[in-house]
């Protein structure tokens, strides 16, 4: 494997992505990072994990930031040709290297529906009922718990499955600005500090081993510590009345925080990254999987909010 290089995608439009088919049958027109990013997830939580392939694809995918690490990678392209009687070579081995995407990591930005409730099972990203006690054992197991709804609130009905109608990036990021309700308060979590949330990390199975998600967590906490206003709302953009907040001082402004819905069985490898697990937000279930919550904080320098 030749040095990995990694690709960052901004959010952006993703109009047209069609969530019931795989990302090479996917428009043109579409982002290779964000295809390539779809490759990987493709390979390890729908073909490995089981997820379905139409709940893959969420609307969180256009307002994050993506990672995408590729390796270069000696393939045969054609295979040696002897001569059966004499052995001897009539064709030598013909080699080619290919770039290929081995691994994927995305950041949604704040806002976020409420944490997941302790206790609580999803299947297909819905929350069950209570009195529902079918856990769906045996699928899907990233962290999809975080049923994206812009408009969702804390104190509003828990989350549903996700709807597949995208906006455009500016609506999106324009909701992704307006206040959201306080959400119940965790060992490090106030209920109320915006933070942004880490998922959909994968590294397709031939290249594990290699510590290849450390190095795009490395890069994407440097971004972050680089560039710590950049999911904060414009006032510029949308005003202080569509902001809903009398004040400069009250418009959500990141400080560092960063969230994961971390697979139990993975808890580790995140823990190397300096990630500790929440007790408080408890244990939930997602396809039959348990997931808790973590947090760290990133020492950012207060730069100027975005204005
Ligand atoms: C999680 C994942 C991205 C890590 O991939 P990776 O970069 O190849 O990680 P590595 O195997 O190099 O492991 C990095 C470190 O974590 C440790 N580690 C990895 N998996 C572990 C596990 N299940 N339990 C404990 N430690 C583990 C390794 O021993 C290594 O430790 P070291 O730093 O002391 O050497 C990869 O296993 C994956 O894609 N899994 C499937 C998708 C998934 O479950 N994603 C997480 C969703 S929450």
């Amino acid at each position: 494997m030749g040095t990995p290089f990694i690709s960052r995608l901004e959010p952006t439009r993703l109009d047209g992505y069609d969530p019931s088919k795989p990302h090479d049958q996917q428009a043109a027109h579409l982002p290779p990072v964000f295809l390539d990013a779809m490759a990987v997830r493709e390979a390890v939580f729908v073909g490995e994990q089981g997820t379905p392939l139409d709940c893959e694809y969420d609307n969180d995918d256009a307002r994050s930031c993506h990672w995408t690490i590729y390796a270069s990678v000696n393939m045969t392209a054609s295979a040696e040709q002897r001569d059966p009687s004499t052995g001897a070579v009539l064709r030598p081995r013909r080699s080619e290297t290919r770039t290929m995407p081995i691994g994927t990591m995305r950041i949604v930005p704040f806002p976020h529906p409420p944490h997941p409730p302790p206790g609580a099972r999803y299947v297909g990203n819905v929350l069950q009922d209570d009195d529902d006690d079918d856990d769906g054992e045996g699928g899907a197991a990233q962290d999809h718990s975080g049923v994206s709804s812009l408009s969702s609130t804390a104190g509003a009905a828990p989350p549903r499955r996700r709807s597949k109608t995208l906006t455009s990036v500016d609506e999106e990021r324009q909701a992704s600005a307006l206040p959201y309700g306080p959400d119940k308060p965790t060992t490090y979590h106030d209920g109320k500090e915006p933070y942004v949330k880490l998922g959909r990390v994968a590294v397709v199975p031939e290249f594990r081993g290699h510590h290849i998600a450390g190095q795009m967590w490395r890069a994407a906490r440097k971004w972050l510590e680089d560039n710590p206003a950049f999911f904060n709302p414009s006032v510029t953009e949308l005003g202080m009345d569509q902001l809903k907040v009398g004040a400069v001082s009250e418009i959500p402004k990141w400080k560092g925080l960063v969230c994961c819905h971390a697979q139990e069985r993975v808890v580790k490898v995140y823990e190397k990254w300096g990630f500790r697990v929440d007790e408080g937000m408890g244990k939930w279930f997602e396809e039959g999987i348990p997931h808790v919550g973590m947090f760290q904080r990133l020492h950012i320098k207060q730069g100027n909010p975005k204005v």
